[in-house]
């Protein structure tokens, strides 16, 4: 079961109007993957989370999630409630496609999770309610859950007063309430302190441990990193996907240094080597640089005058690389 494919997309297209918010993007994800959504904002991410959580009907292409798929590719709405792909449902098959797609993930939005003005136990018990749990299910689960975030404040805390990571933490838990297969996380570390997006990260790896997929949307490389597959985002299309080092090479595949300073630089000889005959890419990482080498030959003709001004050595790139150069487009 461990390669079994639970979400999949096949050139889904999402229009808001005339405009394109998702390019005929096509991925599969894999039970107990963790699969990270890196772009720029408004890139699309949100958007196709939507669309796999059965929020929001493709404007077409195929969707299928947990074995539920679904298409709309003609008006009215027609879906999918089980294989083959092209079987089709009309006359409120979408309705009935997004109750059941709800039990099988969980979501945890950008923007809203849990009410401020209610306390944890509240929170909680609202969801129970939505999920329509049984009350001696919820008692476990929620026990269970609490456990596994450790959660050390009380359900009768109000959630407004919790630190951001530990609200994050709750969330996690009231969207694995109803025991969810896959569940879908869009940046839910954003304003979290350092030590509670590696708290937060360590639950992530728990949940695909134990057999949970985990979809996640990130602005944090360090989380990146962390992904087993990436899917890079930029204006609605998928430019890319592949583990953390496999983009690497994708994205750069001539050798990359790093640069260390050995005395201090004037701007305009910063400036400079942004446009350097030897370099295909020049950022600053720190207060070092992460260079590529434009081409071999150049590179070796100036390599000796560089050693001048810079150690050099041969590094892998790291992700924020990959994000300057495949998403931002610079040079
Ligand atoms: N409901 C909507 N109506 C119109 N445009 C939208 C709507 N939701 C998102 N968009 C636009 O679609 C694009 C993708 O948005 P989104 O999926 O939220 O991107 P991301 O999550 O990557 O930041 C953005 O340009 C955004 O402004
Ligand atoms: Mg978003």
């Amino acid at each position: 079961m461990e390669d079994e494919v639970v979400v999949e997309a096949k050139q889904l297209l999402v229009r808001y109007g005339d405009f394109t918010a998702v390019d005929h993007i096509s991925f599969a994800v894999r039970r107990g993957e963790i699969y990270g959504f890196l772009g720029a904002n408004g890139a699309g991410k949100t958007t196709t989370i939507r669309v796999l959580c059965g929020l929001l009907p493709p404007t077409s292409g195929d969707v299928r999630v947990a074995g539920i798929g679904y298409r709309q590719d003609e008006a009215p709405l027609k879906a999918v409630a089980r294989p083959p792909w092209g079987m089709r449902i009309s006359a409120g098959g979408y309705e009935r496609v997004e109750r059941t797609i709800k039990t099988k993930v969980g979501y945890m939005s950008q923007k809203f999770t849990l009410y401020n003005d209610l306390t944890v136990g509240e929170n909680l018990d609202f969801i129970a309610s939505l999920h329509k749990m049984a009350p001696a299910v919820y008692r476990r689960r929620r026990q269970e859950l609490l456990e596994f975030i450790s959660f050390k404040k009380n359900l009768g805390d109000m959630v407004g007063e919790l630190s951001g990571g530990i609200k994050q933490q709750v969330s996690l838990a009231a969207a694995m309430l109803h025991d969810p297969e896959i569940v879908f996380l869009d940046e839910p570390t954003a304003g979290v302190t350092p030590a509670g997006r590696l708290r937060f990260w360590k639950l992530i790896r728990r949940l695909a441990e134990n057999g949970k997929t985990v979809f996640v949307t990130t602005h944090y490389m360090d989380e990146a990193e962390q992904c087993g597959r990436i899917a890079l985002m930029r204006d609605g299309r998928l430019i890319a996907e592949d583990s953390p080092a496999g983009l690497k090479k994708l994205i750069f595949p001539e050798p990359v240094f790093e640069f260390d300073p050995i005395k201090p630089l004037s701007f305009s000889e910063l400036k400079s080597f942004e446009t350097h005959e030897a370099f295909s890419f020049f950022q600053p990482y720190g207060h070092r640089f992460h260079a590529a080498a434009a081409n071999a030959e150049v590179w070796a003709r100036r390599a000796p005058d560089l050693r001048t001004i810079f150690s050099i050595r041969p590094i892998a790139p790291s992700l924020e690389d990959v994000f300057i150069r495949a998403i931002e487009g610079r040079r």
